[in-house]
Protein backbone atom coordinates (compact mmCIF):
# COMPACT_ATOMS: atom_id res chain seq x y z
CA UNK A 1 0.00 0.00 0.00
CA UNK A 2 2.72 2.37 1.05
CA UNK A 3 4.41 1.11 -1.52
CA UNK A 4 2.34 2.42 -4.67
CA UNK A 5 1.65 5.32 -2.98
CA UNK A 6 5.41 6.02 -3.24
CA UNK A 7 5.65 4.78 -6.70
CA UNK A 8 2.31 6.71 -7.31
CA UNK A 9 3.63 9.92 -5.69
CA UNK A 10 7.21 9.78 -7.86
CA UNK A 11 5.42 9.33 -11.31
CA UNK A 12 3.32 12.13 -10.52
CA UNK A 13 6.44 14.22 -9.53
CA UNK A 14 8.52 13.51 -12.29
CA UNK A 15 7.77 15.70 -14.63
CA UNK A 16 8.50 18.79 -12.41
CA UNK A 17 11.51 17.50 -11.36
CA UNK A 18 12.94 16.85 -14.91
CA UNK A 19 11.93 20.16 -15.85
CA UNK A 20 14.69 21.79 -14.29
CA UNK A 21 14.04 25.04 -15.90
CA UNK A 22 13.79 27.82 -13.07
CA UNK A 23 13.06 31.45 -12.65
CA UNK A 24 16.47 33.28 -12.12
CA UNK A 25 18.25 30.28 -13.02
CA UNK A 26 21.54 32.94 -13.83
CA UNK A 27 20.70 35.14 -10.52
CA UNK A 28 24.00 33.05 -9.16
CA UNK A 29 26.49 32.94 -12.29
CA UNK A 30 25.44 35.60 -14.52
CA UNK A 31 23.21 37.97 -12.73
CA UNK A 32 23.19 40.49 -15.36
CA UNK A 33 21.88 37.93 -18.52
CA UNK A 34 18.13 39.03 -18.34
CA UNK A 35 18.82 42.68 -18.25
CA UNK A 36 21.42 42.43 -20.87
CA UNK A 37 19.49 40.26 -23.59
CA UNK A 38 16.37 43.18 -22.66
CA UNK A 39 18.88 45.95 -23.16
CA UNK A 40 19.99 44.68 -26.75
CA UNK A 41 16.26 44.29 -27.90
CA UNK A 42 15.76 46.76 -26.25
CA UNK A 43 18.23 48.62 -28.60
CA UNK A 44 16.82 46.88 -31.50
CA UNK A 45 13.18 47.65 -31.43
CA UNK A 46 14.44 51.59 -31.12
CA UNK A 47 15.52 51.30 -34.32
CA UNK A 48 13.31 48.30 -36.23
CA UNK A 49 9.77 47.60 -34.31
CA UNK A 50 9.45 44.41 -36.88
CA UNK A 51 11.81 42.68 -34.62
CA UNK A 52 9.30 41.31 -32.63
CA UNK A 53 7.62 39.15 -35.39
CA UNK A 54 11.12 38.06 -36.36
CA UNK A 55 12.27 36.82 -33.10
CA UNK A 56 8.00 35.47 -32.26
CA UNK A 57 8.73 33.35 -35.36
CA UNK A 58 12.12 32.39 -34.81
CA UNK A 59 10.84 30.88 -31.58
CA UNK A 60 8.16 28.99 -32.97
CA UNK A 61 10.56 27.51 -36.10
CA UNK A 62 13.15 26.56 -33.29
CA UNK A 63 10.65 24.74 -30.77
CA UNK A 64 8.70 22.98 -33.04
CA UNK A 65 11.88 21.70 -34.32
CA UNK A 66 13.60 19.22 -31.51
CA UNK A 67 12.69 21.35 -28.52
CA UNK A 68 13.71 25.16 -27.81
CA UNK A 69 17.76 24.06 -28.22
CA UNK A 70 18.44 26.85 -30.64
CA UNK A 71 18.75 24.09 -33.15
CA UNK A 72 17.53 27.04 -35.84
CA UNK A 73 20.66 29.19 -35.35
CA UNK A 74 23.37 26.87 -36.66
CA UNK A 75 24.66 27.64 -39.92
CA UNK A 76 25.34 25.10 -42.44
CA UNK A 77 28.84 24.25 -43.36
CA UNK A 78 30.66 23.23 -46.67
CA UNK A 79 29.93 19.56 -45.29
CA UNK A 80 26.32 19.45 -43.31
CA UNK A 81 23.62 21.42 -44.16
CA UNK A 82 21.57 22.74 -40.89
CA UNK A 83 17.87 23.36 -40.11
CA UNK A 84 18.21 26.73 -41.82
CA UNK A 85 18.64 24.91 -45.73
CA UNK A 86 15.11 23.62 -44.76
CA UNK A 87 12.05 24.85 -47.03
CA UNK A 88 10.26 27.14 -44.25
CA UNK A 89 13.50 28.68 -42.48
CA UNK A 90 13.33 30.93 -45.86
CA UNK A 91 12.84 34.58 -44.59
CA UNK A 92 13.17 33.61 -40.99
CA UNK A 93 14.80 36.79 -39.59
CA UNK A 94 16.69 37.67 -36.50
CA UNK A 95 19.93 35.80 -35.67
CA UNK A 96 22.03 39.31 -35.35
CA UNK A 97 19.90 39.91 -32.86
CA UNK A 98 20.89 36.87 -31.13
CA UNK A 99 24.49 37.11 -32.12
CA UNK A 100 24.81 40.73 -30.13
CA UNK A 101 23.13 39.50 -26.89
CA UNK A 102 25.42 36.34 -27.12
CA UNK A 103 28.78 38.41 -28.06
CA UNK A 104 27.95 41.00 -25.04
CA UNK A 105 26.47 38.01 -22.59
CA UNK A 106 29.90 36.15 -23.28
CA UNK A 107 31.84 39.25 -22.35
CA UNK A 108 30.34 39.14 -18.76
CA UNK A 109 29.66 35.62 -17.95
CA UNK A 110 31.55 33.55 -20.33
CA UNK A 111 29.94 30.01 -21.21
CA UNK A 112 27.28 30.83 -19.05
CA UNK A 113 24.27 31.45 -21.06
CA UNK A 114 22.67 29.39 -23.39
CA UNK A 115 21.24 30.29 -26.70
CA UNK A 116 18.40 28.93 -26.34
CA UNK A 117 17.39 30.96 -23.22
CA UNK A 118 18.61 34.17 -25.41
CA UNK A 119 16.20 33.61 -27.92
CA UNK A 120 13.38 32.50 -25.02
CA UNK A 121 14.56 35.87 -23.16
CA UNK A 122 14.57 38.17 -26.10
CA UNK A 123 11.41 37.13 -27.63
CA UNK A 124 9.73 37.72 -24.04
CA UNK A 125 11.32 41.50 -24.21
CA UNK A 126 10.38 41.67 -27.77
CA UNK A 127 7.14 41.22 -26.74
CA UNK A 128 6.69 43.25 -23.92
CA UNK A 129 7.97 45.96 -26.33
CA UNK A 130 5.46 45.95 -28.53
CA UNK A 131 2.55 46.21 -26.38
CA UNK A 132 2.13 42.47 -25.39
CA UNK A 133 2.27 40.90 -21.75
CA UNK A 134 5.18 40.72 -19.78
CA UNK A 135 5.90 36.85 -18.44
CA UNK A 136 8.33 35.74 -16.76
CA UNK A 137 10.62 32.90 -18.23
CA UNK A 138 12.25 30.49 -16.65
CA UNK A 139 15.83 29.83 -17.96
CA UNK A 140 18.41 26.63 -17.69
CA UNK A 141 17.73 25.21 -21.03
CA UNK A 142 20.97 24.17 -22.89
CA UNK A 143 21.73 24.35 -26.23
CA UNK A 144 21.47 21.09 -28.77
CA UNK A 145 23.73 19.29 -30.61
CA UNK A 146 21.83 18.47 -33.68
CA UNK A 147 20.62 20.93 -36.84
CA UNK A 148 19.12 19.01 -39.82
CA UNK A 149 17.22 20.14 -42.41
CA UNK A 150 15.71 16.85 -42.55
CA UNK A 151 13.88 17.29 -39.40
CA UNK A 152 12.08 20.48 -39.90
CA UNK A 153 8.10 19.72 -40.23
CA UNK A 154 6.85 22.87 -40.11
CA UNK A 155 2.79 23.13 -40.79
CA UNK A 156 2.82 25.94 -44.15
CA UNK A 157 0.20 28.44 -45.14
CA UNK A 158 -2.11 26.14 -46.55
CA UNK A 159 -2.49 23.41 -44.07
CA UNK A 160 -6.08 22.55 -42.98
CA UNK A 161 -7.30 23.62 -39.07
CA UNK A 162 -7.68 19.68 -38.49
CA UNK A 163 -4.02 19.32 -39.48
CA UNK A 164 -2.88 22.05 -37.84
CA UNK A 165 -4.15 21.10 -34.84
CA UNK A 166 -2.90 17.35 -34.95
CA UNK A 167 0.92 19.10 -35.18
CA UNK A 168 -0.24 21.26 -32.66
CA UNK A 169 -1.53 18.53 -30.65
CA UNK A 170 1.28 16.11 -31.04
CA UNK A 171 3.16 18.96 -29.06
CA UNK A 172 1.15 18.78 -26.20
CA UNK A 173 -0.44 21.70 -27.32
CA UNK A 174 -4.58 22.30 -27.02
CA UNK A 175 -7.01 23.84 -29.71
CA UNK A 176 -7.34 26.76 -27.57
CA UNK A 177 -3.25 27.44 -27.52
CA UNK A 178 -3.18 26.83 -31.01
CA UNK A 179 -5.60 29.47 -31.79
CA UNK A 180 -3.95 31.66 -28.68
CA UNK A 181 -0.32 31.07 -30.79
CA UNK A 182 -1.46 31.93 -34.07
CA UNK A 183 -2.52 35.56 -32.45
CA UNK A 184 1.37 36.64 -33.00
CA UNK A 185 0.12 36.93 -36.75
CA UNK A 186 -1.34 39.82 -34.95
CA UNK A 187 2.61 41.14 -36.20
CA UNK A 188 5.13 40.67 -38.86
CA UNK A 189 4.87 40.04 -42.75
CA UNK A 190 3.98 37.26 -45.07
CA UNK A 191 5.78 37.36 -48.64
CA UNK A 192 3.02 36.81 -51.86
CA UNK A 193 4.45 33.75 -52.54
CA UNK A 194 2.85 32.63 -49.42
CA UNK A 195 -0.97 33.15 -50.76
CA UNK A 196 -0.28 35.07 -53.96
CA UNK A 197 -2.50 31.69 -54.90
CA UNK A 198 -5.45 33.33 -53.02
CA UNK A 199 -5.66 36.02 -55.40
CA UNK A 200 -5.46 34.67 -58.79
CA UNK A 201 -8.57 33.28 -59.07
CA UNK A 202 -10.04 35.12 -55.66
CA UNK A 203 -10.38 33.04 -53.00
CA UNK A 204 -14.03 33.49 -51.87
CA UNK A 205 -13.35 33.84 -48.52
CA UNK A 206 -11.64 36.92 -48.48
CA UNK A 207 -12.67 40.29 -48.26
CA UNK A 208 -12.76 41.57 -52.19
CA UNK A 209 -11.03 44.85 -50.89
CA UNK A 210 -8.49 43.14 -49.67
CA UNK A 211 -7.95 40.73 -52.74
CA UNK A 212 -7.86 43.90 -54.81
CA UNK A 213 -5.14 45.97 -52.35
CA UNK A 214 -2.76 42.61 -52.46
CA UNK A 215 -3.29 42.04 -55.86
CA UNK A 216 -1.60 45.90 -56.48
CA UNK A 217 0.94 44.81 -53.59
CA UNK A 218 2.26 41.40 -55.35
CA UNK A 219 1.65 42.52 -59.10
CA UNK A 220 4.72 41.01 -60.62
CA UNK A 221 6.52 40.74 -57.56
CA UNK A 222 6.56 37.26 -54.90
CA UNK A 223 9.00 38.85 -53.03
CA UNK A 224 6.50 41.29 -51.85
CA UNK A 225 5.16 41.76 -48.65
CA UNK A 226 1.45 42.32 -46.78
CA UNK A 227 1.17 42.73 -42.87
CA UNK A 228 -0.33 39.58 -41.59
CA UNK A 229 -2.50 41.98 -39.51
CA UNK A 230 -4.52 44.21 -41.44
CA UNK A 231 -5.83 46.41 -39.49
CA UNK A 232 -3.73 49.74 -38.05
CA UNK A 233 -1.63 48.05 -35.60
CA UNK A 234 0.54 45.63 -37.58
CA UNK A 235 3.94 46.35 -34.99
CA UNK A 236 1.25 45.75 -32.00
CA UNK A 237 0.65 42.45 -29.97
CA UNK A 238 -3.24 42.60 -29.49
CA UNK A 239 -6.20 40.97 -30.37
CA UNK A 240 -6.81 42.70 -33.98
CA UNK A 241 -5.48 39.80 -35.81
CA UNK A 242 -9.07 38.39 -34.38
CA UNK A 243 -10.73 41.20 -35.30
CA UNK A 244 -9.02 41.41 -39.17
CA UNK A 245 -9.76 37.40 -39.58
CA UNK A 246 -13.66 37.45 -38.85
CA UNK A 247 -13.85 40.85 -41.34
CA UNK A 248 -12.63 38.03 -44.01
CA UNK A 249 -9.16 40.15 -43.81
CA UNK A 250 -6.86 37.06 -43.11
CA UNK A 251 -3.65 37.21 -45.13
CA UNK A 252 -2.80 33.14 -45.74
CA UNK A 253 -5.44 30.56 -46.07
CA UNK A 254 -4.77 28.79 -42.32
CA UNK A 255 -5.30 32.02 -40.62
CA UNK A 256 -8.48 32.89 -42.66
CA UNK A 257 -10.17 29.12 -42.18
CA UNK A 258 -9.24 29.55 -38.43
CA UNK A 259 -11.82 32.12 -38.18
CA UNK A 260 -14.60 30.42 -40.28
CA UNK A 261 -13.67 26.67 -38.87
CA UNK A 262 -16.21 25.25 -36.47
CA UNK A 263 -13.54 23.73 -33.96
CA UNK A 264 -11.80 27.29 -34.07
CA UNK A 265 -14.54 29.71 -34.51
CA UNK A 266 -15.89 30.11 -31.04
CA UNK A 267 -12.16 30.28 -29.79
CA UNK A 268 -11.94 33.24 -32.23
CA UNK A 269 -15.08 35.71 -31.31
CA UNK A 270 -13.83 34.94 -27.52
CA UNK A 271 -10.14 36.93 -28.57
CA UNK A 272 -11.96 39.28 -30.44
CA UNK A 273 -13.85 40.50 -28.28
CA UNK A 274 -12.16 40.08 -25.68
CA UNK A 275 -8.19 41.41 -25.49
CA UNK A 276 -7.53 40.90 -22.02
CA UNK A 277 -8.21 37.22 -21.99
CA UNK A 278 -6.43 36.96 -25.16
CA UNK A 279 -3.14 39.12 -23.33
CA UNK A 280 -3.51 36.30 -20.71
CA UNK A 281 -3.71 33.22 -22.81
CA UNK A 282 -0.87 34.39 -24.64
CA UNK A 283 1.69 35.06 -21.62
CA UNK A 284 0.55 30.94 -20.68
CA UNK A 285 1.08 29.60 -24.48
CA UNK A 286 4.34 31.80 -25.17
CA UNK A 287 5.67 30.15 -21.47
CA UNK A 288 4.52 26.69 -22.57
CA UNK A 289 5.94 26.89 -26.63
CA UNK A 290 9.25 28.06 -24.88
CA UNK A 291 9.30 24.72 -22.42
CA UNK A 292 8.75 22.34 -25.49
CA UNK A 293 10.67 19.53 -24.91
CA UNK A 294 14.27 21.64 -23.52
CA UNK A 295 17.59 20.25 -22.54
CA UNK A 296 18.08 20.72 -19.37
CA UNK A 297 20.73 19.90 -16.26
CA UNK A 298 24.16 18.08 -18.34
CA UNK A 299 22.71 17.42 -22.16
CA UNK A 300 23.58 19.47 -24.49
CA UNK A 301 25.95 22.27 -24.44
CA UNK A 302 26.52 26.14 -23.80
CA UNK A 303 27.20 27.11 -27.38
CA UNK A 304 29.99 29.94 -27.03
CA UNK A 305 28.64 31.09 -30.98
CA UNK A 306 25.52 30.75 -31.28
CA UNK A 307 25.77 29.70 -35.08
CA UNK A 308 27.95 26.67 -34.65
CA UNK A 309 28.54 23.65 -32.20
CA UNK A 310 31.14 24.05 -29.68
CA UNK A 311 34.54 22.03 -30.82
CA UNK A 312 34.50 19.44 -28.64
CA UNK A 313 31.11 18.23 -29.16
CA UNK A 314 31.58 19.26 -33.71
CA UNK A 315 32.32 15.54 -33.81
CA UNK A 316 29.47 14.35 -32.00
CA UNK A 317 27.16 16.03 -33.60
CA UNK A 318 28.35 15.46 -37.48
C1 LIG B 1 -0.28 26.52 -38.29
C2 LIG B 1 0.66 27.30 -37.82
C3 LIG B 1 1.40 28.36 -38.58
C4 LIG B 1 1.58 28.52 -39.93
C5 LIG B 1 1.06 27.66 -41.06
C6 LIG B 1 2.38 29.72 -40.10
C7 LIG B 1 2.80 30.20 -41.31
C8 LIG B 1 3.45 31.39 -41.51
C9 LIG B 1 3.87 31.91 -42.78
C10 LIG B 1 3.70 31.23 -44.12
C11 LIG B 1 4.43 33.14 -42.56
C12 LIG B 1 5.00 34.10 -43.59
C13 LIG B 1 6.51 34.03 -43.61
C14 LIG B 1 7.11 34.96 -44.63
O1 LIG B 1 6.50 35.27 -45.64
O2 LIG B 1 8.27 35.38 -44.42
C15 LIG B 1 4.39 33.37 -41.14
C16 LIG B 1 4.88 34.50 -40.53
C17 LIG B 1 4.92 34.67 -39.16
N1 LIG B 1 4.58 33.72 -38.22
FE1 LIG B 1 3.55 32.05 -38.54
N2 LIG B 1 2.65 30.26 -38.88
C18 LIG B 1 2.09 29.45 -37.93
C19 LIG B 1 2.19 29.61 -36.56
C20 LIG B 1 2.90 30.59 -35.94
C21 LIG B 1 3.19 30.65 -34.52
C22 LIG B 1 2.75 29.60 -33.51
C23 LIG B 1 3.91 31.78 -34.31
C24 LIG B 1 4.50 32.30 -33.03
C25 LIG B 1 4.09 32.03 -31.83
C26 LIG B 1 4.05 32.44 -35.58
C27 LIG B 1 4.65 33.66 -35.77
C28 LIG B 1 4.80 34.27 -36.99
C29 LIG B 1 5.25 35.65 -37.14
C30 LIG B 1 5.53 36.63 -36.02
C31 LIG B 1 5.36 35.89 -38.50
C32 LIG B 1 5.87 37.16 -39.19
C33 LIG B 1 7.37 37.00 -39.40
C34 LIG B 1 8.07 38.23 -39.94
O3 LIG B 1 7.49 39.32 -40.02
O4 LIG B 1 9.26 38.10 -40.28
N3 LIG B 1 3.45 31.69 -36.55
N4 LIG B 1 3.79 32.30 -40.53
C1 LIG C 1 16.92 28.65 -46.33
O1 LIG C 1 16.96 27.55 -47.18
C2 LIG C 1 17.17 27.86 -48.53
C3 LIG C 1 17.10 26.57 -49.31
O2 LIG C 1 15.90 25.92 -49.07
C4 LIG C 1 18.51 28.57 -48.71
O3 LIG C 1 18.71 28.94 -50.04
C5 LIG C 1 18.53 29.81 -47.81
O4 LIG C 1 19.79 30.43 -47.86
C6 LIG C 1 18.21 29.46 -46.38
N1 LIG C 1 18.10 30.65 -45.58
C7 LIG C 1 18.90 30.93 -44.55
C8 LIG C 1 18.61 32.18 -43.82
O5 LIG C 1 19.83 30.21 -44.24
C1 LIG D 1 9.12 43.89 -18.12
O1 LIG D 1 9.36 43.64 -16.77
C2 LIG D 1 10.71 43.84 -16.38
C3 LIG D 1 10.87 43.37 -14.95
O2 LIG D 1 9.88 43.86 -14.15
C4 LIG D 1 11.07 45.31 -16.57
O3 LIG D 1 12.40 45.55 -16.19
C5 LIG D 1 10.89 45.67 -18.04
O4 LIG D 1 11.14 47.04 -18.24
C6 LIG D 1 9.48 45.32 -18.50
N1 LIG D 1 9.41 45.52 -19.94
C7 LIG D 1 8.58 46.37 -20.51
C8 LIG D 1 8.69 46.54 -21.98
O5 LIG D 1 7.74 46.99 -19.90
C1 LIG E 1 -20.20 22.45 -37.84
O1 LIG E 1 -20.25 21.13 -37.35
C2 LIG E 1 -21.53 20.59 -37.34
C3 LIG E 1 -21.49 19.23 -36.64
O2 LIG E 1 -20.22 18.67 -36.63
C4 LIG E 1 -22.03 20.48 -38.77
O3 LIG E 1 -23.33 19.92 -38.78
C5 LIG E 1 -22.07 21.85 -39.38
O4 LIG E 1 -22.44 21.78 -40.72
C6 LIG E 1 -20.72 22.53 -39.27
N1 LIG E 1 -20.82 23.89 -39.71
C7 LIG E 1 -19.96 24.44 -40.56
C8 LIG E 1 -20.18 25.88 -40.88
O5 LIG E 1 -19.02 23.84 -41.02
Amino acid sequence: MHMKMFFLLFFFALPFVMADLQVGFYKPTCPQAESIVRQVVQNEFTGDRSITAALLRMHFHDCFVSGCDASILIDSTNKKPSEKEAGPNQTVRGYEVIDKAKKRLEDACPSTVSCADIITLAVRDAVALAGGPNYTVATGRRDGLESSPSKVILPGPEISVSGALQMFSAKGMTGNEMVTLLGAHTVGVAHCFFFNDRLSSPDPTMDPALVAKLKKTCAGNDEATAFLDQSRTPFTIDNQYYKQILLRRGILQIDQELALDNSTSRIVSGFASNGIGFRQSFAKAMIKLGNLQVLVGKAGEIRNNCRAFNLANRKAAN
